[in-house]
């Protein structure tokens, strides 16, 4: 059986499909009246719009410039739709601040995000498909760590932060033993149980057994 190779995407999209579908959710059920409600779910808009701009920067500096370094080209479609959900983001956010008191601008708001996220989906898919093929193509899973580790390491504590707190919950028991043996490794302890602490609220009790026994903690 082959290995399968580095996926550079895999736990970042899955990340940030959990907090589209969970902020989707979210809008729909608003109750724009409910001024403490519409400031709850705003931030949480809010923070789901800056990681996504955010992501798509570093997708554009960090893995387009690989790309584009030995497969000029390849990446021309992914970037024209990452302008295009720069439009999206942008509007989304100008929706936003309409929602208080005005249940026209929520149920605005939810149809665009439903479209946003439904962009988003597809467009993902996609890098993981075809950004992924070139990547396998030209660049070796050591090399694909290295552009890996330079976005980490550019990454600001909050960023780094919100992007932890919706990739560990949302993956497989066995990914997640996975990548939080390597961060025991790596990070400093203060930091690990930090992570700890900050998912065990997150995981059911089942996942955090199953997490439990493979970290022996
Ligand atoms: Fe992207």
């Amino acid at each position: 059986m082959q290995t399968p190779r580095h996926d550079i995407y895999a736990f970042i999209h899955k990340g940030l499909r959990a907090f589209m579908a969970h902020t989707l959710v979210r809008v729909g059920r608003l109750d724009a009246h409910d001024a403490a409600e519409v400031a709850v779910v705003s931030d949480e808009v809010r923070a789901l719009l800056d990681i996504c701009t955010h992501h798509l920067a570093n997708e554009n500096r960090h893995i387009h410039s690989a790309m584009q370094a030995r497969q000029p080209g390849a990446c021309a479609e992914v970037e024209a739709e990452h302008v295009a959900h720069e439009h999206e983001i942008a509007q989304l956010r100008w929706l936003l601040e309409r929602v208080p008191e005005n249940e026209q601008a929520a149920q605005g708001l939810y149809r665009q995000l439903s479209d946003f996220v439904a962009h988003n989906f597809e467009h993902m898919g996609k890098e993981e498909r075809e950004h992924n093929a070139v990547l396998w193509a030209h660049y070796s899973d050591d090399e694909i760590r290295a552009i890996e580790h330079a976005i980490i390491a550019n990454e600001s504590p909050e960023h780094l932060q919100l992007a932890i707190r919706w990739m560990l919950p949302h993956m497989t028991p066995s990914e997640r033993a996975g990548m939080l043996g390597g961060m025991r490794q790596t990070a400093p302890a203060e930091m690990f149980e930090g992570v700890l602490n900050l998912i065990r609220p997150l995981l059911g009790g089942r996942d955090w057994r199953k997490l439990s026994l493979a970290l022996g903690i």
